[in-house]
């Protein structure tokens, strides 16, 4: 494109509204956002969460409801984290394979309520339910072992795929978890259910509020290095995702979301899949505090970072804003 004034004055296309709606290249719609939901024990419980002003933890009765209000706003899917009762949690996380675990007791609530109308994510990791935190089983040394964890990641996504769940999402990155999920999938009759790869997963400084939502923050010793990527790789995050796509994948997630745009784009222009971000914790919070402190508007503060992930090749985002965007959306 040649532009050279005054042949081309940019400025011309954006005199009016009508004219700025017609040449607008990205648009966002509540079918763009994936809603994460924490569920707690008990009936009719709401528990506000501390860190992320304006979330609460909802008890199974609460998570359903919110699932209506989702088919109500136009917002496809939830997401569903399980903050699982400290006399639950053990060193190997057990309670992930549970069919009445918290998590699959929420499924099969959704499903009652919603029917189909509704799409059910899970997270298949056990960083929920174990007593140490980290996302899989650890040696005596503390370090998370990859094969026997995906032995037990495998059960906990066929435990959440009985219970009725349409996409599981291994969080977890350990190396070989799609291929193996994909194949028991396969072999127990959920050829239907997808997988959405947590393909390229960093080690990131921004999930503390959602480790405070699910209760594991404070069991935590140490960090997630050795299997969450580092923020300084790019090239390495297009391997995870290759291989997950190789591996059986439906769609691949990069988290978190706006610190990480040129992953989403590379990986959109070299793969072609469906890439997906997750607006996590760390930055649902800084917009909400930052608005709080007078920074900016709260809406345009967090459209504009929504709108930016469809730009750079999104065909969703998961965010804790879910119900404010379709609700300032839908006008
Ligand atoms: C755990 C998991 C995490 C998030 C989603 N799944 C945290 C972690 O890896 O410690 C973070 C999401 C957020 O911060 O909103 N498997």
């Amino acid at each position: 494109m040649t532009c050279s004034y005054p042949n081309t004055r940019l400025r011309r296309t954006r005199t009016h509204g009508w004219s700025r709606a017609m040449h607008r290249e990205t648009v966002l719609t509540p079918a763009d956002l994936i809603w994460p939901l924490f569920i707690t024990d008990g009936k009719g419980v709401e528990e506000p969460v501390a860190s992320l002003p304006g979330v609460s933890r909802w008890s199974v009765d609460g998570i359903a409801k919110r699932a209506k209000e989702a088919v109500d706003l136009g917002i496809p899917c939830i997401a569903l984290f399980p903050n699982t009762q400290a006399g639950l949690r053990s060193d190997k996380g057990d309670e992930a394979l549970n069919p009445d675990n918290l998590m699959c007791r929420a499924i099969r609530a959704v499903r009652d309520a919603c029917g189909n109308d509704v799409g059910i994510l899970t997270d298949v990791a056990l960083d929920p339910y174990t007593s140490h935190g980290q996302d899989g089983l650890v040696d005596e040394a503390g370090y998370v072992v990859n094969d026997d964890t995906v032995a037990v990641l495998v059960d906990q996504a066929i435990n959440q795929a009985e219970a009725g769940a349409d996409i599981v999402a291994p969080s977890d990155m350990m190396d070989g978890r799609v291929k193996a999920i994909r194949m028991a999938l396969e072999m127990g009759g959920h050829h239907n259910v997808q997988i959405m790869a947590y393909a390229a997963k960093y080690a990131s400084a921004f999930y503390g509020p959602f480790r405070d939502a699910v209760g594991s923050g404070g069991l935590l010793k140490g960090d997630k290095k050795t299997y969450q990527m580092d923020p300084a790789n790019g090239d390495e995050a297009l391997a995870e995702i290759a291989m997950d796509i190789a591996e059986g994948a439906d769609s691949v997630m990069v988290k978190p979301g706006l610190a990480y745009l040129d992953i989403i784009w590379r990986a959109k222009q070299q793969f072609g899949v469906p890439v997906f971000a997750y607006q996590v914790s760390g930055e649902y919070a800084l917009i909400e505090a930052g608005a709080a402190a007078g920074v900016g508007d709260r809406d345009g503060l967090l459209m504009e970072k929504l709108v930016a992930f469809k730009r750079a090749g999104c065909s969703g985002v998961l965010t804790y804003h879910a119900p404010v965007a379709a609700r300032l959306l839908n006008g």
